[in-house]
């Protein structure tokens, strides 16, 4: 029977204070938003008017959730033993230990701008077969720069931008020469983290502002780049090489956001304004584009993925420009994967719609890393 190693970074509990650094600051589930989570009611007292001051906490906004974890594992119960490896300071002697014939990877990882890469590096390290993309793929895309600087080296269409890296850095800019508006954000993060309306800047003391309070809030360089003004999108990638397809691509709705809100999927839209009692409708699936713009996101987001050397999976954010052309935003190897269906998690909602079911999406990332390592799994079970 094959033996499947399941790693994963789980959420501290909100309701163990002992858990959380701050016991005051709930910590927030998963990469997308768990409209049914508890710890949401006390943040949304918090949702920060434009330009006030940052202060909401997002320290385990990436981590996944019991119930993530639970669902995951019973997919995987499908194809064999599953094992599992949560993802803290022990994991290299348990994985040596257990030798699974391959890893399940969903961990986002502890610390660090290469966090995400870690458990697949010592994965590589032990010679254990695991799915998803590779420690450099991992990596390369939390760095949301040196993505797009690859990206523009396959000419794949994204946003112009620049880097900040420190405050002396920004107090050098030449601010004159800047064409507004401009949207900044954390270099390093994902899940919303540092994303807010705040960060929509239209003027050079906002950008000052603003990118100051980044730098210092996330003590990381920030990216600045061309606001696109145009629809949003977000694309699963299952698969790879000749195999890899689009799944069905999730529109932004931004008329659900409330009225006056700028049309981002930012902090509040993913995490305020999506509560259990009123879901937020923002995403449509399959959304609503003409076949010129669908032939267009689906051949950029493909590209992407061959670019960043993604495997098995993905995500990949794509907005139009202001002349109407799919640009990519940026791209998720390790993309959120909400069991519940009323929950907004856009690679299950895209399966669903291709008539793939949350098992079936599980297995079928499975499947691929497994097919590429030779592997046969016994799907009898
Ligand atoms: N250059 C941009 N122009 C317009 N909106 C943007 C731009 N970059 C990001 N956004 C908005 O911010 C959201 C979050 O940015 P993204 O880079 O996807 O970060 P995250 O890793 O948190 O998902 C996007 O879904 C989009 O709505
Ligand atoms: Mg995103």
């Amino acid at each position: 029977m094959t033996r499947i190693g399941f790693a994963y970074n789980q959420k501290p509990d909100p309701s163990a204070p002992a858990a959380v650094p701050d016991a005051a600051e709930p910590a927030l589930a998963d990469e997308e938003p768990p409209s049914r989570d508890g710890a949401l009611a006390t943040l949304a007292t918090r949702a920060a008017p434009r330009l006030s001051p940052v202060t909401h906490d997002d320290e385990y906004a990436e981590w996944d959730s019991a119930e993530t974890i639970d669902a995951v594992e019973r997919a995987l119960a499908r194809y064999g033993e599953v094992i599992r490896l949560e993802a803290t300071d022990d994991f290299p002697q348990r994985l040596r230990h257990a030798r699974p014939d391959i890893v399940f990877n969903i961990a986002e990882g502890l610390r660090g701008p290469n966090r995400e890469a870690h458990v697949p590096a010592i994965c590589e390290f032990y010679g254990v077969p695991y799915s998803g993309s590779d420690p450099f793929t991992l990596a390369l895309c939390l760095d949301k720069a040196r993505t797009k600087e690859i990206l523009r080296a396959h000419a794949v269409p994204t946003a112009d931008w620049f880097l900040v890296r420190s405050h002396q850095a920004l107090g050098a800019l030449d601010l004159g020469a800047l064409r507004f508006p401009l949207f900044a954000k954390p270099v390093h993060e994902g899940s919303s983290k540092g994303i807010t309306e705040r960060n929509f800047v239209s003027s050079a003391a906002e950008l000052t502002l603003v990118v100051g309070e980044l730098l210092e809030r996330y003590q990381q360089p920030v990216i600045v780049e061309t606001f696109l003004p145009g629809a949003e999108f977000t694309c699963g990638v299952l698969g790879n090489g000749a195999r890899a397809r689009v799944l069905p691509i999730v529109g932004m709705n931004f008329g659900a956001l409330p009225a006056g809100a700028l049309p981002i999927y930012g902090f509040e839209a993913k995490w305020l304004w999506d509560r259990p009692e009123h879901p937020l409708p923002i995403f449509e699936c399959p959304a609503p584009v003409d076949d010129r713009t669908r032939d267009e996101i689906v051949d950029v987001v493909l590209r992407a993925f061959e670019a960043l050397g993604c495997r098995d999976w993905t995500r990949v954010d794509v907005r139009l420009d202001a002349a109407g052309r799919a640009n990519v935003v940026e791209v998720n190897p390790l993309p959120g994967i909400l069991p519940d269906p009323t929950d907004n998690s856009c690679l299950p909602k895209a399966a669903r719609a291709a008539g793939i079911g949350y098992d079936a999406l599980i297995g079928a990332c499975l499947e691929a890393a497994a097919d590429r390592h030779g592997l046969a799994l016994d799907t009898r079970r």
